[in-house]
């Protein structure tokens, strides 16, 4: 698990190190830094996966384009207001990104390159002195999940990616490559407790993601289905009992939230103990209900065993978590709030935290107060 991660000089943030959970949500206002901080996870796993941090020789480095994130070139990364410091040492130019886990930290250093989509590394992490390597891909689980908040609409297809769904086990960024993982793993077995609805029909992914499903919308359930002779997919939905229960319907015809929430769900229940799962906006297009279920869909993933790092605008995922810890499903010291906020130039954070009752320690202002400040208006 990651316990924490530092980042210097990288977009929104001049230098900031954020505590993580099990359960960290992310939250604040528009463009105060939160998926900077899911892009910088995103940008060393994505830099990780094409061999790029390993490398001894000059070719290692952060490589700001491709399949995760793209980001530019290196004056588009780069924290605006370094310059103020550029007198006082040269390696204030420089990108530093660190993580710990398992309370030990590793850190990356890159060169900042003005129009560079490969930021070389100026040094990477030092192997614990006790191993005789280091196993990068456990820093960022065997199962990496990137979701971001602009994700696959209703569509007649979708792609077919062996490569992607079935050995990676990968949704894609915008989650297109979930009807195909579905389709491959329907029949798998949710093994987690925690994950499985009771009145599903069985435990199966398919079981599973129809009764997840069917607490954003009652009744509905999935099918997804090869095409013959060509490189994709098809996902259909049927709705509940009756005369037209053998009816099928295609994405474009039903509701946008359920497609868009679809690749969230599959994330959730496709969580396995060594998982990293990173979420934008998962509540997006979904009614209130469906928000604090999801909520508590990414707490069963945490009780899993994944490490969930959600942004949200949502009080329902804020407070459907709280509720969660409340309940007894998910230990308080197992989850981690940080509020962002623009200070000047650069970001500050605050950090509320969640007791055992569901009670917040502060409410800083701006922090899902929005409802209180319209019934003081109303009431007024
Ligand atoms: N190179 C940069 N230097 C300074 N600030 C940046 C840089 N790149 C992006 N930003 C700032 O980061 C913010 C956007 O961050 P983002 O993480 O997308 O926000 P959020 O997810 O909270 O809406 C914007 O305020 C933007 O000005
Ligand atoms: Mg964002």
């Amino acid at each position: 698990m990651l316990d924490a991660i530092g980042i210097t000089n990288f977009k929104a943030f001049a230098r900031q190190d954020l505590a993580l959970a099990p359960f960290t949500l992310l939250t604040g206002l528009n463009s105060s830094g939160k998926s900077s901080v899911l892009q910088s996870l995103a940008l060393l796993r994505q830099s990780f996966e094409a061999g790029l941090l390993d490398e001894v020789d000059d070719m290692g480095g952060l490589l700001l384009n491709g399949e995760l994130v793209e980001l530019g070139t290196g004056q588009d990364v780069r924290h605006d207001t370094y310059v103020r410091h550029e007198v006082n040492s040269p390696d204030d130019r420089n990108i530093v990104l660190s993580i710990t886990t398992e309370g030990v930290p590793y850190e990356w250093r890159a060169e900042y390159g003005r129009e560079d989509d490969l930021l070389r590394l100026l040094s990477r992490p030092v192997r614990p002195v006790s191993s005789t390597s280091y196993d990068l891909r456990s820093l960022f689980g065997r199962r990496f999940q990137y979701l971001k908040a602009d994700r696959i609409v209703p569509a007649v297809s979708y792609p077919r990616s062996h490569e992607a769904a079935v050995r990676r086990g990968f949704l894609g960024a915008r989650g297109e490559h979930t009807v195909n993982f579905l389709r491959a793993h329907q029949d798998d077995s949710v093994k987690a407790e925690s994950l499985c609805l009771p009145e599903a029909s069985s435990t199966t992914l398919l079981s599973q993601t129809d009764a997840w499903m069917q607490r954003l919308c009652p009744g509905v359930n999935l099918q997804a289905v090869g095409i013959d002779g060509t490189d994709t997919v098809r996902l259909s939905y049927g709705f509940g009992a009756g005369v037209s229960a053998s009816n099928r319907y295609r994405p474009t015809n039903v509701g946008f939230g359920l497609t868009y929430a679809l690749p969230i769900v599959i994330a959730c229940l496709s969580a396995r103990p060594d998982s990293l799962i990173l979420l934008e906006n998962p509540e997006a297009h979904l009614h209130p209900q469906g928000q604090t279920w999801l909520a508590y869909l990414a707490a069963a993933a945490v009780s899993a065993g994944a490490q969930v790092i959600m942004e949200t605008h949502s009080d329902h995922v804020l407070n459907g978590l709280r509720l969660r810890v409340k309940q007894g499903k998910l230990r308080a010291d197992s989850t981690a709030v940080h509020f962002f906020r623009r200070k000047g130039q650069s970001t500050e954070v605050v950090t509320p935290v969640i007791a055992d009752d569901g009670t917040l320690s502060d409410w800083p202002t701006g922090f899902f107060d929005e409802w209180e400040n319209s019934l003081d208006q109303l009431l007024d």
